[in-house]
């Protein structure tokens, strides 16, 4: 949470800091802060959007070349001007942005103030600031070593860029937990939370690893760990192009992203099935595969969408690898003291491959000899870095903040794992395989065949978008769909949604069914179809309101259904990826006529930094 920029270089700072907090305001929203430094610093923030703190510098003069952003996602402290980054120590010697948490803050709070520090925040970053002042005032010590001082007493994460205004031709950023990119230019650099406000002015980059410093001069770049060690720099080059990150024409990033969803897929598989389709080649495991093959088990850990996507893989690996395997949300599975062996193969997955509570469970299961991998879509980011092994979704950025096609790309590379392990374990036959692959190289046109019916789910929305609660009910692959269905809607709409196997419905949600719940049923032809049309029945039979997902041509439900929304035949162990489409767009469809902010709903950020 939060996103970070900063600049140092020979070109105006402002619109490079203010374009680059608008691409990183999916991380939070809650206020946006950015400090000039030109002569002394200059610092303009404001509680709310961007756009906001743009009208509020309207009429001030914003010129300076050395500058840092931030947009905030609160975590101590209301989100209102005063807790909005940029923070300044006491003395105005520092002044610092921050992404992550100092845990330990309210001890170093009171230390500070016991040598006659005052805030003016309730915020955990004005304590930092301060405690960097102080190291610098107490030692007399250059900037550098004030904040190498300051961080070493530091617990939590944090991704800071600092500036002191002793030393004004010099940014320091540090990172730990939280993450930084260092872009490079033609003598500037430019420091962000990802790659995206980088990519306009350079495709060079180094991301910072956990306890390193970097002090930045226009033409000079020293990085360091926190105990002084000088490193050599690894530039890479950040595979990404701007129109991935840009709107292109949709009204919001995630109906863009939602269309995009027939080529992310495409790229997810892209040169990892075989041109004959007879093979599945994921070059991230290769190193691994054995001990994956002869895994004891499979856990799989991830938080919000991504867990759903691990629970449509748990299906797919017990039915064609019969491997057990366990799906836990990253925050439990650490904090329970879950049991662990030496030849259990962890999967994290995570789109941002940030998420703290991820992060923190992969840990765990590598202290205690697991083999670790990882399913990720940002490419460098810490998760990816973290774990043994793994292969990225290569769905490209996902802006919106409610996840769609990063879901539908884990899940394809949970399929390609599942089938690739189960063939390597005999445990499918060559046949199968090829189908399965077959099949799943169709199924980018059959999503282009279900976006189709857009302008449908648009009506079907525009029918149901007062309601108040909604029901999402599944029954095997379609019980995560559910889940996904259900939190699409609660996350951009407001509207309470619960997901359920559809079989449990009897025992609970069933009393909840009368003739203003909408209940959307995932209903499409496999092993319990004829469970669920009798789980439709329970519903009618109760007045509620089915819009029911079905297979093209079904007639015995639309029979029975207020509205059917229909998706091509496909495999079921596949056919999530397609039945997930039109609850994606009813979400989006209600959110919009509600007038609700789509691309960045109340209280929820992209990438979870937080535990
Ligand atoms: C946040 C996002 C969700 C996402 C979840 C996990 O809650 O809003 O869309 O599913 O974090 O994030 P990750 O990056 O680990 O997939």
């Amino acid at each position: 949470m939060c996103g970070i920029v900063g600049y140092i270089g020979l070109k105006q700072v402002y619109p490079i800091v203010i374009n680059g907090l608008k691409r990183l305001e999916y991380r939070g929203y809650d206020s946006a802060g950015i400090a000039i430094v030109n002569g002394d610093t200059h610092v303009f923030k404001k509680q709310g959007k961007v756009n906001d703190l743009v009208q509020f510098t309207e009429n001030d003069n914003v010129t300076g070349i050395i500058g840092m952003g931030h947009t905030r996602w609160a975590t101590h402290g209301e989100p209102n001007d005063i807790n909005a980054h940029p923070h300044r120590s006491m003395n105005n010697y520092f002044t610092l942005i921050h992404n992550g948490i100092i845990e330990n803050y309210s001890g170093l709070k009171k230390k500070l103030e016991a040598n006659g520090y005052e805030f003016k925040s309730e915020t955990d970053t004005e304590v930092l600031v301060n405690l960097i002042e102080y190291y610098y005032l107490k030692g007399s010590v250059s900037g550098e070593l004030a904040v190498r001082l300051a961080l070493s007493k530091v617990i939590g994460a944090y991704g800071i860029v600092v500036a002191c205004t002793k030393e004004p031709d010099q940014l320091i950023a540090a990172r730990k937990g939280s993450p930084l990119v260092i872009g490079i230019g033609n003598d500037e650099y430019f420091i962000a939370s990802d790659a995206t406000p980088i990519i306009e002015h350079t495709k060079s980059v180094i991301y910072l690893n956990n306890d390193n410093v970097a002090i930045l001069k226009r033409n000079e770049l020293v990085l360091k760990t926190l105990d002084d060690i000088e490193l050599t720099p690894k530039i890479q080059e950040i595979q990404m192009d701007l129109g991935e990150i840009e709107k292109n024409g949709y009204d919001h990033f995630m109906l863009k992203e939602i269309f995009e969803q027939p080529k992310s897929i495409k790229d997810t598989f892209r040169g990892r099935l075989s041109s004959d389709l007879k093979n599945i080649r994921l070059g991230g495991l290769l190193d691994v595969m054995d001990k994956i093959e002869n895994a004891r088990r499979i856990i799989i850990i991830g938080c919000g969408t991504s867990w759903h996507a691990g629970l449509v893989g748990e299906y797919l690996f017990e039915e064609y690898a019969r491997i057990p395997v366990e799906v836990e949300y990253a925050s439990e599975f650490r904090y329970r003291n879950p049991v662990i062996y030496d030849d259990d193969v962890v999967i994290a997955i995570s789109q941002s491959g940030e998420t703290a509570d991820t992060l923190a469970a992969i840990g765990l299961a590598k202290e205690q000899k697991a083999t670790v991998l990882g399913i990720c879509n940002v490419v460098g980011s810490s998760i990816p870095r973290e774990t043994h092994a793994g292969v990225y979704t290569h769905a490209g950025p996902e802006i919106g903040v409610a996840s769609t096609k990063a879901f539908t790309a884990q899940v394809t590379v949970l399929a390609m794992m599942a089938l690739k392990l189960s063939h390597k374990r005999k445990t499918i036959t060559d046949e199968k395989y090829h189908q399965l692959i077959q099949e799943l190289n169709n199924i980018p046109a059959k999503i282009e065949e279900t976006l189709k019916f857009n302008e449908e789910y648009k009506r079907i929305a525009s029918l149901y978008k007062d309601a108040t609660n909604f029901l999402y009910l599944g029954r095997g692959y379609f019980f995560p769909v559910a889940l996904e269905g259900a939190l699409k809607l609660k996350e951009i709409s407001y509207i309470h949604a619960e997901g359920y196997p559809a079989a449990e419905m009897k025992h609970g949600p069933i009393a909840l069914i009368d003739s203003n719940m909408p209940v959307v049923v995932i209903a499409t032809k496999d092993r319990s179809y004829e469970k669920i049309v009798s789980n439709i029945q329970e519903v009618k039979a109760r007045s509620g309101i089915v819009i029911a997902v079905v297979t093209t041509g079904d007639t015995i439900i639309r029979n029975m259904a207020d509205h059917v929304l229909e998706v091509p035949e496909t495999e079921s162990s596949l056919a999530a990826l397609l039945t997930v489409i039109p609850l994606q767009l009813l979400s989006y469809h209600i959110a919009v006529m509600r007038g609700c902010n789509v691309d960045q709903p109340r209280n929820l950020a992209k990438s979870v930094t937080v535990e």
